[in-house]
């Protein structure tokens, strides 16, 4: 059994506002194997940042405990941060000096040699494709070249995990394949990776795992290919139809292969094994009551239809 580079039992972080209580974290179980690519998924206010923040020593949880490769985040936050490093959702890079400063800095912070760090950067950024930037500032590099300079700074001390809140947010389509590239190679070479995310597809093209959290807690967690396998290969397909989609739902749920029809009003939400057909299906099980499609459209199996089934709602990004 691999190690486990990070394990949390009911870890909790609360905030007092005079009389209310903020729940922002409520009581998460987590653990992460050794090598792992690990995904935190969720919509905004979910509790994802503070989660890490507590993971990585900047946030002191209110209850439950942490810890990263072994070592307890409360009792020993010194050496928790020389196991974990995190690229944080805003740019915390030092605009003052060159991006390969930056790096340097920060490897002889944690005790490189002048001469190492300086090689150790440079390797970081070429590896990177910003060799080139190498002696720019911050104010000179675009918003993706900032985001792989910090994630080169949060390795340049060979941390056992890497933790990154939302590495693609605010990048451009191009730009986050590239990153996701440059992600995949790091896990390959051996990091540890956490990371966390609004978007499913991101999840689902690098993660081994993830753990969905909302409102604080875990609402669904296992392995990508379990999750869609304890979920069944179904597609969801949305019929909005012109009036109450009550009757046509009735026929609807008698085609062989749906396996689930929820009517919320004029909106028939079908689950199918197949959708060859549906579609007219739908449409002539809707004509019988007099009523026509205004809208349409189909989640093909994914780990969108996954979590829709696991927790009987639409994924809130
Ligand atoms: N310092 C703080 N004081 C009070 N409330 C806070 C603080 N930090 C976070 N919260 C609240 O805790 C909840 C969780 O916030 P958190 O930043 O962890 O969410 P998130 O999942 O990272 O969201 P996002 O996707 O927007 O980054 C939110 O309701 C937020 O308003
Ligand atoms: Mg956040």
């Amino acid at each position: 059994m691999t190690r486990a580079a990070i394990t949390t039992t009911g870890l909790r972080k609360e905030y007092q506002y005079g009389p209310h209580t903020i729940k922002a974290v409520d009581g998460i179980d987590l653990s992460v194997g050794e090598g792992e690519f690990f995904g935190l998924l969720g919509p905004n206010g979910a509790g994802k940042s503070t989660t890490i923040g507590m993971l990585t020593t900047r946030i002191r949880p209110t209850g439950g405990s942490a810890s990263v490769a072994g070592i307890d985040v409360l009792a020993r936050p010194v050496e928790v941060r020389r196991r974990v490093a995190v690229v944080t959702q805003r740019n915390t890079m030092d605009r003052q000096i060159s991006v390969a400063e930056n790096l340097e800095f920060r490897g002889r912070y944690f005790g490189m040699g002048r001469r190492e760090a300086r090689r150790r950067a440079m390797e970081l950024l070429t590896e990177f494709d910003i060799a080139d930037k190498a002696g720019a500032s911050l104010d000179e590099v675009s918003g993706g070249q900032a985001r792989r300079a910090m994630i080169c700074r949060a390795i340049m001390h060979r941390p056992d995990v890497l933790v990154l809140d939302e590495p693609s947010a605010g990048v451009d389509p191009q730009t986050r394949l590239h990153l996701w590239d440059l992600l995949r190679r790091l896990h390959a070479d051996g990091q540890t990776v956490l990371l966390t995310t609004h978007h499913l597809d991101e999840a689902e093209s690098l993660c081994q795992r993830i753990a969905v959290i909302d409102h604080g807690r875990v609402v669904a967690a296992g392995g990508i290919d379990e999750i869609k396998s304890a979920a069944g290969a179904e597609s969801v397909t949305t019929v909005v139809f012109t009036g109450d989609a009550g009757p046509a739902a009735e026929t609807a749920s008698k085609i062989g292969y749906v396996t689930r029809v929820e009517v919320e009003g004029s909106r028939m939400r079908v689950h199918a094994t197949q959708t060859t057909g549906l579609i007219g299906e739908l449409a002539a099980a809707g004509a019988d009551q007099g009523l026509s499609i205004q809208d349409v459209s189909t989640l093909r199996p994914s780990l969108e239809t996954a979590f829709l089934n696991l927790t009987g709602r639409e994924y809130r990004q």
